[in-house]
């Protein structure tokens, strides 16, 4: 019988951590499971950041950015003997098993628990969309929101998402960008440079181009587009590099919905019995998928988006491998 469990919210916070929290604290109270926060990512374990949580604490906070319960990215964690004592300490605390809501590192951490013979179930919370059976993690939504609310008021950017450009494929397609420059795909600098002079020539005013962190930085990026371009271009380049105000946003109504399932099934599914999985979004169904397939694997960019990136005109550039 589970009776009490314990949440973490683990690496770089995503948009809807909150109402996920929230959504497990309030099945639980329905199912007689008490839930214990445990704070600032897998540190909390070994510095005993525990708290109680019920339906009051989680009240107010569905719509607050970040994580109630904070994060943090701890490398001890990595090693199989931090692992072990870490199950230890959640043992003595009567913690009989742990949801973990983080991205692909923080899972490679819940896989790790569940190899040890610990009850764990994870939860796909990025805002990169980098995690392998979930068309969707928490936090992507709101995060392209604010990429294409900023895009709409500046024009040559850079945007995050580490080595996956889903972040930087979506928002240009969203917010009409002409360019979009991304880890998977090899870019024509002279081709972008056509792309830009044409529009220049059908007298358009400005044009996008939106750069994955993964590929190189903004300024690198923007030198050598003026470098190719020489005197071309005709217009002036600036760059907005965005930053972490990318994560920060309140979220969404898609991310508060994902967020309110994805914990609700989690807890009911753990409440069954089930364990060493993660929580993923298939055809808008919620699906478990085994936390030790994850490790190596990374989502392909849909393949419809990238149809529609070059049917609407985008100059995205061919795939790497080709
Ligand atoms: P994210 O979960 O957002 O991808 P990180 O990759 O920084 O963020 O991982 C967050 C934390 O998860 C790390 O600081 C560490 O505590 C834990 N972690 C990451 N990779 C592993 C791993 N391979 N094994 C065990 N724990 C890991
Ligand atoms: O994984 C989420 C993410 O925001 C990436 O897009 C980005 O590369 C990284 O985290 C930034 O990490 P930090 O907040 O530690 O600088």
């Amino acid at each position: 019988m589970l009776k009490r469990i314990g949440i973490i919210t683990s690496g770089g916070d995503s948009p809807g951590m909150n109402p996920a929290i929230r959504a497990i604290v309030r099945t639980g109270v329905g199912l007689g499971v008490e839930v214990v926060g445990i704070q600032n990512g897998y540190q909390g374990i070994f510095d005993r950041e525990f708290i109680n949580l019920g339906a009051v604490e989680v009240s107010g906070r569905i719509r607050d950015a970040g994580t109630m319960l904070s994060t943090s990215r701890c490398l001890r964690f990595k090693e199989e003997s931090a692992q072990k004592d870490a199950i230890e300490i959640l043992k003595k605390e009567n913690i009989q098993a742990l949801m973990v809501l983080g991205g692909d590192g923080s899972l490679a951490g819940a896989a790790a628990l569940s190899r040890h013979g610990y009850r764990v179930l994870g939860l796909p919370c990025s805002i990169d969309n980098d995690i392998p059976d979930t068309e969707l993690c928490i936090g992507t939504d709101t995060c392209l929101n604010t990429v294409i609310h900023l895009i709409d008021m500046i024009k040559a950017i850079e945007v995050m998402g580490r080595n996956q450009g889903y972040l930087a494929l979506m928002s240009a397609i969203a917010s009409g960008s002409q360019v979009a420059v991304i880890p998977e795909f090899r870019y024509d600098m002279e081709k972008i440079v056509e792309n830009l002079t044409r529009r220049r020539l059908r007298r358009h005013n400005n044009s996008v181009v939106v750069v994955a962190e993964g590929v190189c930085t903004g300024q690198d990026f923007m030198n050598r587009l003026l470098a190719t371009a020489e005197d071309r271009l005709d217009q002036e380049v600036r760059l907005t590099v965005l930053g972490h105000v990318q994560r920060g946003g309140s979220p969404t109504f898609a991310d508060r919905y994902l967020a309110s399932r994805m914990g609700e099934f989690a807890m009911l599914a753990l409440n069954q019995g089930e364990h060493g999985s993660m929580v993923g979004l298939i055809r808008n169904r919620m699906n478990l998928t085994d936390l030790q397939t994850l490790s190596g694997r990374r989502p392909p960019l849909p393949a419809d988006a990238i149809r529609l990136a070059r049917n609407l005109g985008m100059e995205i550039g061919v795939p790497s491998e080709t």
